[in-house]
């Protein structure tokens, strides 16, 4: 766990705080990717830090996209943004294709990241499967992207859920080496902030499984445009075992479905896994469940009507895309400027 956006490291002395994250526009957003990032980062613009929020087309082709979803998925994640309470008049909001940049400078951390570096990547390895020669070169590359996406905006805090820490931990290897290489302190250290009760969202089919888009089994996740019913009957079915909840968290332990529960309760309620547990202590599964449904319904069901609501305007998700755009790139265009100029790029 790190500290909130409150508190730069030492690392960052000079650097404004500033916050950047991205989800990819592919599949369906699902209640991880709202507990896990949406949610905090409508946390994170209300604490008033200055935010970049990005739909990241680039990362979604690096595996194979059809064009008219991806068209749509984009959409449908930007309208997802909003309706989550990210505003674009306050942060930015953007998607990653139309700000060039990133891609420039993914390639300066092309030519910095390591071979041996690269191979240690987990999401790589659990991505590409047994088949690693199969899978594209952009996959292989994408965590040098993912360090351009933060660093060509000089951030210094990056919400994401736990599956991203090692990603962002290759950005402060990049930053680092980058900055050693050319006797330059010019990027941040930038922090992954991983906090609050749902970080880690499992599969409600399997409590060892990551909650994911690419799960074959619909059941297995929440969807943020799945209906009340839909919801309640992905709750009920969700896997549990014949004990009733636990009085303290302690015993969750190898409880993991469970755990699992009481945690999406916890951060679906702004509250803690204790405070959820002296509730429901002592309880059954068939008394919890409904409360969790409620709960769910209520916080989910207005964030998918709004959305339904803004995929009728397509046109005005472009606009503020547009926008948002243009906005990202007044920070970008000198970031990128100043590293040609360190790196020796000759030009204007
Ligand atoms: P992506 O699109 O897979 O997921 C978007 C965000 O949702 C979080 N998340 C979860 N959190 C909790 N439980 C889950 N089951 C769960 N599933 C997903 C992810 O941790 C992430 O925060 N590489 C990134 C996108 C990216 C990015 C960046 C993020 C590209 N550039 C720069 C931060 C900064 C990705 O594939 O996330």
């Amino acid at each position: 766990m790190t500290e909130g956006v409150q508190t730069p490291p030492a690392a960052d002395a000079g650097f404004t705080p500033r916050v950047f994250s991205g989800i990819q526009p592919s599949g369906q957003l699902h209640l991880g990717n709202y507990l896990g990032a949406l949610k905090r980062f409508a946390d994170a613009q209300e604490r008033g830090v200055q935010s970049i929020y990005c739909m990241v087309d680039l990362h979604a082709i690096t595996v194979w996209q059809d064009p008219a979803d991806l068209r749509n998925a984009t959409r449908e994640l930007a309208a997802g943004f909003i309706a989550s309470g990210i505003d674009p008049e306050k942060s930015i909001l953007f998607n990653q294709s139309q700000v060039p940049e990133h891609a420039q400078l993914a390639w300066m951390f092309n030519c910095v990241a390591r071979l041996g570096w690269m191979n240690r990547m987990t999401q790589f390895k659990d991505k590409a499967g047994k088949n690693a020669e199969k899978a594209s070169l952009g996959l292989y590359a994408y965590p040098a992207l993912m360090a351009a996406d933060i660093l060509i905006y000089h951030a210094t805090h990056v919400p994401v859920g736990e599956d991203q820490k090692q990603h962002v931990e290759l950005t402060r290897d990049i930053a680092a080496k980058f900055n050693h290489d050319y006797q330059t302190d010019f990027f941040p250290m930038p922090e992954p902030v991983i906090e609050g009760a749902a970080t880690r969202v499992m599969s409600l089919r399997d409590g060892s499984k990551k909650m994911s888009k690419s799960d074959p089994s619909d059941a297995s996740r929440i969807n943020m445009t799945d209906d009340a019913d839909t919801i309640a009957a992905k709750i009920r079915k969700a896997k549990t075992d014949p004990d009733a909840l636990p009085s303290d968290a302690k015993g969750l332990e190898g409880r993991p479905e469970a755990r699992n529960l009481v945690n999406i309760y916890a951060a679906l309620s702004d509250s803690t896994v204790d405070a959820v547990l002296s509730e429901f202590g002592g309880q059954q599964f068939s008394a919890f469940k409904p409360k969790l449904s409620e709960l769910a319904v209520e916080r989910l069901a207005p964030i998918s009507t709004e959305m339904a609501r803004l995929m009728q305007h397509t046109d005005e998700i472009d606009a503020i895309l547009g926008r948002g755009a243009a906005r990202a790139r007044e920070i970008a265009t000198p970031v990128i400027k100043q590293t040609y100029e360190i790196v020796g790029l000759v030009g204007s």
